[in-house]
C-alpha cells in the first residue's frame, strides 16, 4: 500500500492529537506533535531567563536555538510519544499553564518557525507520517494526500483541557483556560508569520459533538478513502 502524507490542523485542544496519535497507531505512521516542539521552545526561554517580563529576548534564543534538540520517544508501557528536550523528558512540563501562556509569542518568531519547519520536514520526508499543528497543510506539507482541518467550540474545548489538567493533578480554573483558549485562537488565526488557516483541499472536521471513537473511525474512513483510491 501506498504510503502518504497526513497533515491535520486546527484550534488549540480540539482533540488533533488524540486523534492523531490513535490513527498513526492504527496504521503504523509516525506521529509528530509539531505544537510539542513550539512548547518545548518556549520552555527553554522560561528555564533559561529568555523571557524578559513579556519581551523575548530574541537574540539570546537565535543563539540557542541551534543547539536545542527536540525528539520524540514512543512510552514503552502506555505506547504514548513522549517529548524530550536536550536529552530529558519534558512531556509533563510543556503541558503547563505557564507554558501555554508564553507558547504563542514563541510560535510567532519568524526565525523560531524557520528553524522547526524545516526539521518537520526532514521527518516527513519518507513519507509514513500524521503530523498534527496549525501550518502542516499550508506551510510544512503543502502537498499531503489527506488534509484535515478540526474545529471545535472554544467551550468544549476549555472544558476538555480542564479535565486533562485535572486528571493530572494539576491546579487550574475554567475561567482562565477557557480565556486562554480564546487568546490562543486570536493569536494563531491572527499572527503575521503562518498563521491557522484551512488549506482549500482540506477536509473539514467539527468535533464539539463526537466521541473519540467516532472521531476516529471517521478518521480511519478518510485515510482509507486517499490510500484504497
Ligand atoms: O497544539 P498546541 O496547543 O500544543 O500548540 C502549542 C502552540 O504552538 C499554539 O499556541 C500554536 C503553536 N503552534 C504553531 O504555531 N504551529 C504549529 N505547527 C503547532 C503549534
Amino acid at each position: 500500500m501506498k504510503k502518504i502524507t497526513i497533515a491535520i490542523d486546527g484550534y488549540s485542544s480540539c482533540g488533533k492529537s488524540t486523534m492523531a496519535k490513535d490513527l498513526a497507531r492504527q496504521i503504523g505512521y509516525i506521529y509528530i506533535d509539531s505544537g510539542a516542539m513550539y512548547r518545548s521552545v518556549t520552555l527553554y526561554c522560561l528555564d533559561n531567563g529568555l523571557f524578559d517580563g513579556q519581551e523575548i529576548r530574541t537574540e539570546a534564543l537565535k543563539e540557542a536555538l541551534p543547539s536545542l534538540r527536540i525528539s520524540f520517544k514512543l512510552d514503552p508501557e502506555t505506547k504514548k510519544p513522549v517529548t524530550f528536550l536536550n536529552g530529558k523528558e519534558v512531556e509533563s512540563r510543556i503541558r503547563s499553564l505557564e507554558v501555554s501562556n508564553h507558547v504563542s509569542q514563541v510560535a510567532a518568531l519568524p526565525f523560531v518557525r524557520e528553524e522547526l519547519v524545516r526539521q518537520q520536514q526532514a521527518m516527513g520526508r519518507e513519507k509514513g507520517i500524521v503530523m498534527d499543528g496549525r501550518d502542516i497543510q499550508t506551510v510544512v506539507f503543502p502537498d499531503a494526500e489527506l488534509k484535515i482541518f478540526v474545529v471545535a467550540s472554544a467551550e468544549v474545548r476549555a472544558q476538555r483541557r480542564y479535565e486533562e489538567l485535572k486528571a493530572k493533578g494539576q491546579e487550574a480554573s475554567y475561567e482562565d483556560i477557557l480565556k486562554n483558549v480564546k487568546d490562543r485562537d486570536y493569536m494563531d488565526e491572527h499572527r503575521e508569520v503562518s498563521p491557522l488557516k484551512k488549506a482549500d483541499d482540506a477536509i473539514v472536521l467539527d468535533n464539539s459533538n463526537m466521541t473519540i471513537e467516532e472521531q476516529n473511525a471517521w478518521l480511519l474512513e478518510q485515510f482509507n478513502k486517499v490510500v484504497h483510491d
